[in-house]
């Protein structure tokens, strides 16, 4: 019996690679693992020291190597800790958004977001919320299944991730 789209869509798998800065956002990522929250394992967590350090070749190259979608997840605005490190980094979201659009990948595979180190709870929403987008938009036309396999990411919970920055 074939697939119905709908069963495609709840089918597929996305992987998101979520850029998080370490004041704020990762360590919203770990309390949402210690307060051991639900959200889908489609996301593998890299702490950044500041949005502010999160290049545009990073965004694209992650694309590039197969990922579904990217995070960027800075401090509230007004509390980055590197005093515009977030302003920043939303501006360099916003143009390659603009880049994305202009070859043909569509914008909302990449968002910025800013939370506190208390919104353990916003940060499973925001994981939940890409991973139901990408669904929705369904897998990268950048990923080719070679690609997917090697170098899309496996799902970490953020404390495997705090062990494996140095993978
Ligand atoms: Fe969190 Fe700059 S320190 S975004």
């Amino acid at each position: 019996m074939a697939l119905s789209k709908k069963d495609i869509v709840m089918q597929f798998e996305p992987k998101i690679l979520a850029l998080c800065c370490h004041y704020c956002a990762y360590a919203a990522a770990d309390l949402a693992g210690a307060m051991r929250l639900e959200y889908p394992a489609t996301v593998r967590v890299l702490r950044f020291p500041c949005t502010g350090k999160v290049e545009p070749s990073y965004l694209l190259k992650a694309f590039e190597l197969g990922v579904d979608g990217v995070i960027v997840a800075g401090c509230l605005e007004g509390g980055c800790h590197f005093q515009e490190g977030n302003l920043r980094a939303r501006r360099r979201v916003e143009r390659v958004q603009t880049l994305m659009a202009e070859a043909g990948l569509e914008a909302e595979r990449l968002e910025m977001f800013n939370l506190s180190s208390a919104e353990g709870t916003r940060f499973a929403e925001i994981v939940t919320e890409m991973t139901e987008r990408l669904r929705r938009l369904g897998p990268s036309p950048l990923r080719s299944p070679g690609v997917a396999q090697s170098a899309a990411p496996t799902p970490l919970s953020p404390s495997e991730a705090a062990q494996g920055e140095a993978r």
